[in-house]
């Protein structure tokens, strides 16, 4: 039996109705911006394994690092023990974080650093003699798949099974030029109509929702009225995080700081799962008591594991190096240059790009799983470029590494698509 017979036998593979997609690709290796499947074919990788990737597969750079580490140190309990790796981290993430940070707890995936995030602000106020049990969050957002995570995503059309059981969540739409006003009427409506713990955004830049772009000046006055009511704000950087935008964080766009700022994916450069979840000093020093209850009592078993700690140590070093820095620089100009060129394509309705992530809507109607999708995700994976349409959008959001002639093949490829259409 070949890998995809063998996978089929006792795998179940996410976002997956394995009746009418039973077959999972086999990939082999990978290395810098490239994938390798098990017939030897080779794929660039446009969107870095779900932005994770960002300083190239297999990175050597940190390969280096973690054989270290792995020899030191592999694994200790995190509740009442310490080590390098995890301070140094710290160290080095609240250089980067916009500077209203100063602690960071750990967790596992960027569902879990939400779901702590949510838990932080709930018991912020309970800490504090308050009950208020409503969080806020935009209407097709996406924070993860655990119970506060998902209660919290908008784009929850797969999701019916659970809503039974899901926080209270009230919901305001993304703000832009025509509905900014309203938005804020409604905002001010639901924080007079219910207690209000916390505000859950992603920055600028809404990932699932098909890469929804809106401006930092509107979301600041949304924090603005959330810090006036002291509503706990948690900025998702869940996939904005680590360069993506142009900037470290989608934060610093933003004048209004966020009380709490969760993170995942690119923090550990696509070699192993971690998450963080930072905050201000005012939030923590809420939770320090004589009494135990007034703890934080969340753990995950591998929290601030020391060989993830090392990865992300490492991955912070590439992306603050001259080095990464001018790549990113490079592929914003490279995009910039390609929108010219494609944006006024007949079947294109609209482009958008932030940073190195540059999005585009068909004009095409299309289901977000459709049978369209498939086509033309296969129509790039034939062409050896693996990108990942969400419903009738099209985006490149490809690791920092990627060559010049590699992001051209990825552009080529889609000028091909669409003439196909
Ligand atoms: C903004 C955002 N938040 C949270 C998550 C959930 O992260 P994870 O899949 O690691 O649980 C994602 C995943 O795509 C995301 O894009």
């Amino acid at each position: 039996m070949n890998l995809k017979e063998r996978d089929k036998k006792h795998l179940w593979h996410p976002l997956t109705q394995h009746k009418l997609h039973p077959d999972a690709l086999p990939i082999v290796k990978a290395e810098g911006a490239l994938l390798y499947d098990d017939e030897g074919k080779e794929y660039i990788d446009g969107i870095a394994s779900w932005y994770t990737a960002m300083y190239g597969h297999c990175n050597p750079y940190i390969i280096e690092k973690v054989n270290e580490q792995m020899r030191t140190l592999d694994q200790i309990v995190f509740a009442g023990f310490t080590h390098e790796p995890a301070v140094q981290l710290s160290e080095e993430l609240i250089k980067i974080l916009p500077n209203n940070q100063e602690k960071i707890f750990f967790s596992d995936n960027g569902s879990t650093a939400n779901e702590v995030g949510i838990k932080m602000a709930l018991q912020y106020h309970f800490n504090r003699g308050e009950k208020r049990n409503t969080i806020i969050a935009f209407n097709d957002g996406f924070h993860g798949d655990t119970f506060g995570a998902m209660s919290a995503s908008g784009l929850s059309v797969y999701n019916g099974p659970f809503e039974d059981f899901f926080i209270d969540v009230q919901r305001i739409p993304t703000p832009n030029k025509e509905n900014f006003e309203e938005v804020l009427k409604e905002l001010l409506r639901i924080i007079s109509t219910y207690n209000v713990a916390a505000f859950i955004y992603e920055p600028l830049v809404q990932g699932a929702n098909a890469m929804h772009m809106f401006e930092a000046k509107y979301l600041n006055e949304i924090l603005k009225v959330c810090n006036t009511n002291n509503i706990i704000t948690i900025a998702d950087e869940v996939m904005t995080g680590f360069g993506k935008t142009g900037k470290n964080f989608a934060s610093e766009y933003i004048e209004t700081k966020p009380d709490i700022i969760s993170m995942s994916k690119a923090l550990t450069a696509g070699f192993v799962p971690m998450a963080i979840t930072s905050c201000t000093q005012e939030i923590y020093d809420t939770f320090l008591d004589d009494s135990v209850g007034k703890a934080f009592f969340h753990a995950h078993t591998y929290s601030a594991n020391p060989i993830a700690c090392s990865v992300a140590i490492a991955g912070i070093e590439l992306l603050r190096s001259k080095e990464i820095q001018d790549n990113i620089y490079r592929i914003i100009k490279s995009h910039e240059e390609f929108d010219i060129k494609i944006k006024k394509h007949p079947k294109i309705k609209t482009t958008r790009q932030q940073g190195v992530i540059y999005a585009l809507d068909l004009n095409i109607e299309m289901d977000r799983y459709g049978k369209k999708r498939y086509e033309i995700f296969n129509h790039f994976m034939k062409q050896g470029v693996c990108l990942r349409p969400l419903g009738k959008t099209i985006y490149i959001l490809p690791p920092y590494v990627i060559t010049k002639r590699q992001l051209n093949k990825v552009y080529e490829t889609i000028l091909s698509l669409l003439s196909s259409l």
